[in-house]
């Protein structure tokens, strides 16, 4: 039998402040076209006037439940990847059970894994699935950040790539559609850090030319074991949907790789870095412009602070 799950429903929130490259430049020093040429990006969203993570979660979780067209209550379990929750205690998924009215016999919590944190949440949905733990059909899966609370104007080489968004996904036990993942990580706490309590420090820092090479090493070594476990090549698949981190760290891998651009979905030139909701906010993306359909094939690639690292075959 196969223990594969489906992706229902997808649903996305982003802040309503778009803030160019041109904006930015005018907060810290930087250009339009350092970030441009650099990484890719062109804007983000950043939450302002109140605007909570965990309204940016909530947001995204009623779009996905209304795109799989099931209730609160079928909900059997909600998972929040997250870097910045809102608080410490109460977790973002509490929350979101409030705020949604979600059951209250399901369990709720919130995931970090950083950047990856959506694909560790794929692989707990799955097991938990098949482990009859649930007591509802479905897993809500939310990767929600506001990472414009933990950047510093002064730190311009943070500054310029995070942004604030939601994306979710609804996702259901199925015996017709595969799903391989692989997860990793390396314990390091001076390449991607922060922030903490020992300074007191509340920014994020990076030493982005290692983490790139991890970037770069994490996706490669990814695609390898999915084409192994799957036995599916990466030529085949309809898409490759990598963390939106960097668009250079994207074609790097697919030059090394010889496979074509177009495989790459893209949309860090709009949203930035996204950490744990750029995937979901990817897949959503795709599902509203129609390139998710009945028997699509992906591979999920992402990397990110701990450092951690995931890698997971999906079917639509
Ligand atoms: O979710 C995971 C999160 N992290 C990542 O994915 C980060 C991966 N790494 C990267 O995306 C890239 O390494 C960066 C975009 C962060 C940086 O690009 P780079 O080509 O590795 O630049 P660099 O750090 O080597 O810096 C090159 C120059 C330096 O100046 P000098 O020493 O050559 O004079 C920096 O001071 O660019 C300077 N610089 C900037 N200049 C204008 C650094 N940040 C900026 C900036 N604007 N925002």
């Amino acid at each position: 039998m196969i223990q594969g799950i489906e992706i229902v429903g997808l649903g996305r929130q982003l802040p309503a402040l778009r803030v160019t490259n041109q904006e930015i430049a005018e907060m810290t020093d930087t250009s339009d076209e350092w970030i441009r040429t650099r990484s890719g990006i062109q804007s983000r969203y950043f939450c302002r006037d109140g605007e909570t993570q965990a309204d940016l979660a909530a947001g995204a979780a009623e779009k996905a439940l209304a795109d799989a067209g099931i209730k609160p209550d079928e909900v059997g379990m909600c998972i929040v990847a997250t870097a910045t929750p809102e608080y410490v205690t109460p977790s973002t998924a509490a929350l979101v059970q409030k705020n949604l009215g979600l059951p209250e016999d399901i369990p709720a919590f919130d995931l970090n894994a950083a950047c990856t944190g959506f694909i560790y949440g794929l692989q707990l949905a799955c097991s938990m699935l098949y482990a009859g733990a649930l007591r509802h059909p479905y897993v809500l899966l939310i990767g929600a950040e506001r990472l414009s609370g933990v950047i510093d104007p002064a730190e311009r080489s943070t500054y310029v790539l995070f942004g604030d968004g939601a994306g979710a996904a609804v996702i259901r036990a199925s015996e017709l559609r595969r799903f391989f993942c692989r997860l990793g990580v390396r314990g390091d706490d001076a390449v991607l850090y922060g922030p903490t309590h020992e300074k007191p420090d509340p920014y994020l820092h990076m030493n982005g030319r290692a983490v790139f090479r991890f970037a770069t090493e994490a996706i490669s070594s990814g695609i390898a074991l999915l084409e192994e476990e799957s036995g599916v090549k990466a030529a085949e698949v309809e898409y490759i949907v990598c963390h939106q981190a960097n668009q250079r760290i994207i074609e790097h891998v697919q030059k090394r790789l010889k496979l074509p651009r177009e495989k790459f979905f893209i949309n860090l030139h709009e949203y930035g870095n996204t950490s744990a909701a750029s995937i979901p906010l990817a897949l959503a993306e795709m599902k509203e412009s129609e390139l998710l359909v009945p028997g699509t094939r992906l591979f999920l690639l992402g990397f990110g602070g701990g450092l951690t690292k995931g890698a997971a075959y999906v079917e639509f």
